[in-house]
């Protein structure tokens, strides 16, 4: 018997589960006493048999049958051995296949594998032992091709599952973020009213702030997210006056030397209150030093020019206008002129020219209006 393997031998050294499955082997041959003479071989091989007297009937019987093998004679009328088996690959590529021909030319055996990809070719007179093992080895074949597409289809079943419970843990992940945001900004706007509620019971100077604030940093040019940043925390710019005593907050008069200390305490009050995250670094800032003045002489440091945070710069900016521009205790409001004339006036000395150049031209192109 002459035998062309086309498949490396190995074999595993135990059946795949599926092995223990039912063999179903379809013969395919127009002559019957070819089909019962390798029927005669199988007899006692635990292998379920079918068989088919062309290429036309097999077709039939795959469509209908579990087959794993088949095997085919290539000298058939109507549709040869390797144009069924040619259909038997589109149909199911799982399907093994063996050409069983009286003849081995090189011609063929190349035929046969680029047209059906055969596993083995098998030439007439064949070996009984030969042709039991070789059928073995090729339901082998077949269940281990089988296992393996199974396995790649649990697989990529398990990868979806896990990709929607990524995509599900993402989604929570965002909406906790939010959620958690949502409650800082908040607890942020609480503490900031809690500060101001002895100088404004309506919390509408720290929005104000906030407003004029995010305004004026995306005119000189700080990105949005920065802006809007840079804005929120101004809120608490005053925040360290939860710590002044109201006999001096709310007084109408001048401050005395002793009380004006005490006053401007509330920045490094302010800037302790904020603790030490990361998170809070810019609040800090403007806490601290929004009452810096450009030339060196405001409180607490006494910092100069560039070295007084830019933040605290625009805030210093923001806080005197709408301090100037509504009632205190202590003062009546000014008209929105006249207080822009007195941040120009100060510019370079207590103000950073170009913030008060660039908040000037937002209030003249109608910053304030429709604001409480
Ligand atoms: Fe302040």
């Amino acid at each position: 018997m002459g035998l062309i393997s086309l498949h490396n031998t190995w074999e595993p050294s135990s059946e795949p589960s599926q092995a223990r499955m039912q063999k179903t082997l379809l013969i395919v041959d127009d002559e019957p006493q070819v089909i019962n003479s390798i029927v005669r071989i199988l007899r006692k091989e635990d292998i379920h048999i079918i068989t088919a007297g062309s290429g036309v009937k097999a077709i039939e019987i795959i469509k209908s049958e579990p087959v794993g093998v088949v095997l085919s004679d290539q000298n058939m009328p109507l549709m040869d051995g390797i144009r069924f088996l040619e259909k038997v690959r589109k149909y199911d590529d799982d399907i093994v296949r063996i050409l069983l021909t009286g003849y081995a030319s090189v011609d063929s055996a190349i035929d046969a594998i680029n047209r059906t990809q055969v596993f083995e070719m098998l030439t007439k007179p064949w070996d009984s032992d030969q042709l039991i093992r070789t059928l073995h080895r090729a339901f082998n074949h077949h269940f281990l091709a089988k296992e393996n597409k199974r396995l790649q289809k649990v697989t990529k079943e398990q990868n979806l599952q896990l990709r929607q419970l990524n995509n599900n843990l993402e989604k929570r992940v965002a909406q906790r973020t939010q959620q958690l945001a949502k409650a800082v900004r908040e607890g942020i706007l609480m503490l900031s009213l809690a500060a101001e509620a002895r100088d404004d019971d309506t919390g509408n100077h720290v929005k104000r702030i906030q407003f004029l604030t995010e305004a004026t940093c995306k005119k000189i040019g700080i990105p949005q997210k920065d802006a809007e940043r840079i804005g929120f925390f101004s809120m608490m710019h005053d925040v360290g006056k939860i710590h002044i005593p109201d006999r001096i907050l709310n007084k109408p008069g001048k401050l005395s030397e002793e009380e004006l200390e005490i006053m401007k305490n509330h920045t490094v009050a302010g800037e302790k209150i904020l603790g030490e995250s990361a998170y809070y670094a810019i609040a800090r800032q403007i806490a601290r030093s929004h009452h810096e003045w450009l030339d060196g002489s405001g409180y607490p440091d006494g910092l100069k020019g560039c070295d007084i945070p830019l933040p605290a710069r625009v805030v210093a900016v923001t806080d005197v206008f709408d301090a100037l521009t509504h009632d205190r205790a202590y003062k009546k409001a000014w008209s929105q002129d006249a207080a822009i004339e007195e941040l120009i006036r100060l510019s370079g000395i207590q103000f950073d020219t170009d913030i008060v150049n660039a908040f000037s031209e937002l209030v003249s192109d109608g910053l304030c209006e429709g604001l409480e």
